[in-house]
């Protein structure tokens, strides 16, 4: 299946156009969960969003919320991932409208509230928690209140197929209650500073890291040429695992002839501090200096460059340095987000 026959079988569904005062009905719901628990078990269909998810991280934007790959142009129906570290919870939210959430890779949990009740006392009263293991697809129908959550120790995704009209304020209920997290995608004050560019770069990097993992144990025909694409957007470290895999074409992931690296915003700030035999890296952030990295004392040299320089090689960083060490320091710089691989050289 890929995803243009999903989106087919939104279209043959009584979903009301977009504009439309109206929400489906709950069979409809139904008959298009029973489709994405189809979908989300065929490979085919992962490798179709993540092709249109690439794209979406080559946009190079910040993510607050759920940031759709795909909008179904008639219906506004959209398509997200959701990917999830080991722990991670959005906390408590409220849907007001219809979505369907499968779990791809790993598995979740979620907690639901009796939301009559909790709006009734001021506060939330639990119903009910329920394990969704990766295939389970779950529906909301009706406005309710849960708290999903990755209780394991590995990395999860979960497909969003949510209603244009999710987020509205139902009649029953105008304003939310005060416990309740926003999952709003707005930008938020601070977004304009340069900090911003390395948030942005850890983002990619984490979720290039996981959609590398779940490409590479896929035996379908798009997943070399998406690894590809994977290679030439992520950090040295998840280059490797796809050069270490041999799933691409050697033409596909030529290793460069150097170690390049660009501060991720030009006017980001960096400076250093020495103590005892540590050498630390910190980063200008909108609510002050944070330590980005330490090291050795013998990275002093480096870490000062680091500080000047908006383009470094990294394999001739200066100081008395071992070829490990540089690439430790390259490494921690990827990963930190303040420094990303120069492409298209060597
Ligand atoms: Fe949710």
């Amino acid at each position: 299946m890929k995803l243009d026959d999903l989106c087919a079988t939104f279209q043959s569904l009584a979903f009301p156009r977009l504009g439309e005062r109206a929400h489906p009905e709950r069979q409809a719901v139904l008959d298009a969960r029973a489709q994405v628990f189809t979908a989300v078990a065929d490979d085919e269909f992962l490798a179709d969003c993540i092709d249109r998810e690439l794209r979406l991280i080559e946009e190079g934007r910040l993510r607050r919320g759920l940031s759709p790959f795909f909008t179904l142009p008639e219906l506004g129906i959209h398509f997200t991932f959701g990917y999830w570290s080991p722990g991670m919870t959005p906390g408590p939210h409220e849907h007001t409208a219809w979505t369907i959430t499968a779990v791809c890779r790993n598995w979740l949990e979620v907690l639901t509230y009796n939301r009559e009740e909790s709006y009734r006392r001021r506060g939330l009263v639990p119903k009910n928690r329920f394990e969704a293991p990766a295939g389970k697809v779950g529906y909301i129908y009706d406005p309710c209140i849960h708290e999903p959550r990755n209780t394991s120790d590995e990395w999860s995704l979960s497909l969003h197929i949510v209603s244009p009209r999710d987020g509205e304020r139902p009649a029953d209920q105008p304003e939310p209650l005060p416990v309740l997290q926003s999952a709003s995608g707005v930008p938020v004050a601070g977004d304009a500073h340069p900090f911003t560019s390395v948030l942005i770069a850890r983002q990619r990097e984490r979720y290039l890291r996981l959609l590398t993992r779940i490409l590479l144990k896929m035996h379908v025909a798009a997943a070399p040429a998406l690894l590809a694409r994977c290679f030439g957007l992520a950090s040295s470290a998840t280059r490797r695992l796809i050069q270490r895999s041999a799933r691409v074409p050697v033409e596909g992931v030529q290793p460069d002839s150097t170690w390049r690296l660009a501060r991720t915003h030009r006017d980001l700030v960096l400076t250093h501090r020495h103590r005892d035999n540590h050498v630390a890296l910190d980063v200008e952030t909108p609510n002050g200096p944070r330590q980005a990295f330490v090291s050795g004392a013998s990275a002093r040299e480096a870490v000062g460059l680091i500080t000047r320089e908006v383009i470094i090689d990294v394999d001739v960083l200066p100081g008395s340095l071992t070829a490990e060490e540089r690439a430790a320091i390259g490494e921690a710089l990827e990963q930190t987000g303040l420094f990303t691989r120069v492409r298209g050289e060597g």
